[in-house]
């Protein structure tokens, strides 16, 4: 009995000695792997050329009344819709209880006449028609997704078919009374 004492206190700092090592070779490793692993994880951030074009500016003054242009933003195709008043009429009436996605048309744009959104179907990610004069552009007089027959009105709001959501909005600025930049 008496000589297990002195025994097993050396077991134990035998034993704590082992630990204390083991914990600082994890610690070393892990600091190799960070270190070793960095610039890989660097490398996948975007590269300078591609913040470059996080922001796109947009000259609005050539698009006529009624028209549209697309533009690319980020990979993504940005719909530019000059409205005519008779859009603007149409999107302003439409109660909000008709709507599946319930936004005010004075909600998705900052000037009456200049409708901006992601020209991307929100159910699985079709570019609706619409953009070019001759396109059906559905029910609504918006946009008219042809994959699944979504129908989006000339607010970009989903009125009937699948999409469960209003063509997105994406963050832009006007620059000038008729420069945009997205993004
Ligand atoms: S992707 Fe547009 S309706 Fe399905």
């Amino acid at each position: 009995m008496a000589d297990t004492l002195p025994q097993s206190g050396a077991a134990a700092e035998e034993a704590t000695r082992r630990d204390f090592l083991s914990l600082t070779t994890t610690a070393v490793a892990a600091v190799g792997v960070a270190a070793f692993a960095w610039p890989f994880i660097d490398s996948m951030n975007p590269a300078a050329d591609t913040l470059a074009v996080a922001s796109t500016e947009v000259d609005l003054a050539p698009i006529a009344e009624g028209m549209a242009i697309t533009v690319m933003w980020r990979g993504k195709p940005i719909f530019i819709r000059h409205r005519t008043a008779e859009d603007i009429r149409l999107a302003r009436e439409t109660p909000l209880s008709a709507l599946p996605d319930p936004q005010r048309d004075q909600d998705r744009v900052q000037k009456d006449q200049w409708l901006i959104m992601v020209g991307i179907c929100t159910h699985l990610g079709c570019v609706p028609l619409g953009q070019r004069p001759t396109d059906n552009k559905g029910e609504y007089g918006g946009w008219f997704c042809v994959c699944h027959g979504s129908h989006y009105d000339t607010s970009g709001r989903i009125r009937k078919g699948p999409a469960p959501r209003n063509l997105e909005i994406p963050p832009y600025t006007f620059t000038s009374d008729t420069t945009i930049r997205i993004g």
